[in-house]
């Protein structure tokens, strides 16, 4: 099983995000998946200048010379493809986005396409699962498409991505702990059953506390980053 996951994170692998996706690709890998993971920061993608040339002029070409010619062959080759994002402003980072348009050559290419098994992996900083909802909205729609070929088979979604590292640095580890755990188990399944439970998905976006609790306590963390900055 080939496996290509992006992380869409400037903070790559120090941030919210690679806290989930880094175990569910061990996972992966422990039950003899092959994983490739990129990052956007590193790699050098350009905007879709939309002209359709990849279509019409040159189909399956893009114009644009830069890290999309040695990823294209990747998403070709991939059996499962792992997006990964923190929330920004409810949807996926920029850099991200922009490597999803470029895949629109794609489309244009020969070659069987096979059964493609998509994962989410997101995290934000709100309490509300329904922080999640404009970015599943968005793979859903993208890949229950009939010329997708593809299946969208799970979400590894961590609201409260903050409070959790907070957690950490207070000593509190065991909830995170079962979180971590839980998308490393994620991983496994999907490389052997090639899906991840439902029971699964619930785990690793479990509450870290309750709603009041939470709020109160990310205001106050800001207040004590304020007040350290000096003036
Ligand atoms: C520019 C920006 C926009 C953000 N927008 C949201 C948002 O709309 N909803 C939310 O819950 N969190 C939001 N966040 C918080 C991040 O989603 C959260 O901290 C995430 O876990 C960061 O992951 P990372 O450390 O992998 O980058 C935002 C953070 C930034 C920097």
């Amino acid at each position: 099983m080939k496996v290509l996951a992006i992380n869409g994170s400037p903070h790559m692998d120090d941030g919210n995000t690679a806290m989930i996706l880094n175990p569910f690709l061990e996972g992966m890998k422990e039950s003899g998946a092959d994983v490739d993971l990129f990052f956007t920061q590193r790699l050098n993608i350009g905007p879709c200048n939309g002209d359709m040339s990849c279509w019409f002029k040159n189909p399956g070409q893009c114009g644009q010379k830069d890290d999309m010619q040695m990823l294209l062959p990747k998403f070709k080759e991939a059996d499962v493809i792992v997006w990964a994002s923190p929330v920004y402003y409810a949807g996926i980072t920029g850099p991200l986005k922009n490597l999803m348009d470029r895949l629109i050559p794609l489309f244009m290419q020969e070659g069987e396409s096979k059964g493609l098994k998509i994962v989410l992996v997101s995290t934000c900083g709100a309490w509300e699962l329904s922080m999640f909802d404009p970015v599943l909205a968005q793979m859903k729609a993208l890949y229950s498409v009939p010329e997708a070929n593809s299946e969208f088979v799970g979400a590894l979604l961590r609201p409260m991505a903050d409070g959790m590292r907070e957690m950490i640095k207070a000593g509190e580890t065991r909830l995170v702990n079962e979180i971590v755990q839980a998308a490393k188990e994620a991983g496994r399944q999907l490389a052997k059953e090639g899906r991840i439970p439902e029971e699964i998905q619930l785990k690793v976006s479990k509450a870290l506390m309750p709603r009041d609790a939470y709020y109160k306590a990310s205001k106050e963390m800001m207040d004590q980053i304020k007040k350290s900055i000096p003036q």
